[in-house]
């Protein structure tokens, strides 16, 4: 049965929630603070580059499915489910910070129908629920429930992650508050995993984190190959193919980051100290990752003879991974940041991501590949763009100094890239070099 839906925060969570479960058929009203995004998404423009949501947002507000406004109390009312998808950025002392959360509660608390169910998919730390109805209490509302529905969908796939989840989670403490909320997802095909509320905002949070361990474990294994002269693609080939593994988040690359797993690693290891219960794996995983970030560049400034000053490097990526135009907590600008500390001249180059604010740390953009490449002694390679992939290393001897390309993805052809006369550094594999491979091949 189609219900009627508030969803509050037109972000990646709330914007891809409100697009798809109109899609669904529900009729919903997405509420957000800011104006200018709401008028923007009113005429069609979606602010994110996310496959097929500018086609979903567009045919539903068609379809008089999906409204947008800056109005709260209007969009709640004679609603029974009121989603919150509001940000919950890291605050100072590594906690998440939940302000956006509890306002929309304080907005909400005198208007809500009475029996509707308050939804959160924004992550929060495991208590954050209980705290909620809590504080509906406090403006008397005892009449509304509180609902945890994490959601687990990735940037660049967000729309066919919602359609086709792995699983769908409802953490309810009252079981006549599950079914509201499980009917919205009726005609997707998931299993449908119920439990408590706690557990249930613990389980994002847990999802993440075991995601960012498997990574940074991924990471340092791919620093021992590059040390001890192992292979670390044919490593993960062997982990990958036993089922308790799985080879699925083993790439190695500069490091992780984006806008969710260092967030929520660092609340998630915060939160379980704060209450005498540490996670001192997690504590070892986020510090190993940006000891990682310094590898990288430590292994490119060995081979200038422990220093950077001076030499040009083309930094091919921004994004946090390809696919996205999202630069959050980029592990590109983690690296480039150090590069521009050992005093490298650094251009910048990402085929659908921009700098904001003073994310390069005094690096260089250049929109045209070509142009970074040409000024360039090293080519770095920080995303997974397919354009770098394909790049010819023929064609860039022609036109660029540069004789070493660094592939931090693995995405390049080595072997290729070699035998057109460059050094190759990748991650998890000891460097290839023009000299030895010749000598190799002169051998063979
Ligand atoms: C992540 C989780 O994968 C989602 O399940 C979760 O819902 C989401 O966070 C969230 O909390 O909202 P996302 O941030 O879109 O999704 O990015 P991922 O695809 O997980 O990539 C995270 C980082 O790991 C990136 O820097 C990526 O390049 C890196 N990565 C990923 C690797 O280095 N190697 C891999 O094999 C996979």
């Amino acid at each position: 049965m189609h219900k009627r839906i508030c969803i509050f925060g037109a972000g990646y969570i709330g914007l891809t929630t409100a697009a798809c479960l109109a899609e669904l058929g529900h009729e919903v009203t997405c509420v957000d603070i800011n104006s200018e995004r709401v008028e923007s998404l009113l005429a069609g423009h979606v602010p994110i580059h996310e496959p097929l949501l500018t086609e979903l947002v567009v045919g539903n507000i068609g379809r008089g499915r999906l409204h947008f406004t800056t109005d709260a109390r209007s969009a709640i009312e004679y609603v029974e489910l009121v989603f919150v998808c509001v940000p919950t950025p890291q605050a100072h002392d590594g906690s998440a910070d939940l302000r956006a959360v509890f306002d929309v509660i304080d907005v909400i608390a005198d208007h809500i129908a009475r029996g509707a169910i308050v939804v959160t998919k924004s992550t929060v730390p495991a208590g954050t629920g209980h705290a909620l109805l809590c504080r509906l209490l406090h403006y008397g509302r005892n009449d509304v429930g509180v609902v945890s529905n994490p959601e687990f969908l990735r940037e660049g796939s967000a729309v066919a992650d919602f359609m086709q989840p792995d699983r769908i989670v409802i953490g309810a403490d009252v079981g006549a508050w599950v079914k509201p909320v499980a009917s919205l997802f009726e005609s997707i095909d998931a299993p449908v995993i119920v439990t408590d509320v706690v557990t249930a905002e613990l389980s994002k949070h847990a999802s993440n984190a075991f995601l960012a361990t498997k990574l940074t474990f991924a990471n340092s294994l791919a620093h021992l190959c590059e040390t001890v002269g192992g292979d670390a693609s044919a490593l993960f080939a062997v982990l990958g193919a036993d089922p308790r593994i799985g080879d699925r988040f083993l790439r190695p690359g500069p490091g992780w980051g984006g806008s969710c797993l260092p967030k929520d690693t660092r609340a998630l290891a915060h939160f379980a100290r704060s209450v005498a219960a540490p996670l001192v794996q997690l504590e070892c995983t986020i510090e190993s990752n940006d000891a990682h970030f310094d590898h990288v560049v430590a292994r490119l400034s060995e081979h200038f003879g422990g220093s950077l000053r001076f030499v040009r490097i083309a930094a091919l990526g921004l994004a946090f991974k390809s696919g996205t135009d999202d630069i959050r907590e980029s592990p590109s600008i983690e690296v480039i940041a150090r590069l521009v500390r050992h005093g490298a001249t650094v251009t910048v180059h990402d085929p659908l991501a921009r700098p904001v604010g003073d994310a390069l740390n005094g690096a260089h953009f250049s929109e045209v590949l070509d142009d970074a490449i040409a000024a360039a002694d090293v080519l770095l390679v920080l995303t997974e763009w397919p354009e770098y992939a394909e790049l010819d290393p023929h064609t860039i001897r022609t036109v660029s100094a540069a004789r070493l390309v660094y592939d931090t993805r693995g995405i390049i052809d080595a072997h290729g890239w070699c035998d057109a006369g460059f050094t190759v550094l990748q991650v998890g594999r000891p460097a290839l070099d023009f000299g030895d491979r010749t000598a190799h091949s002169t051998a063979a």
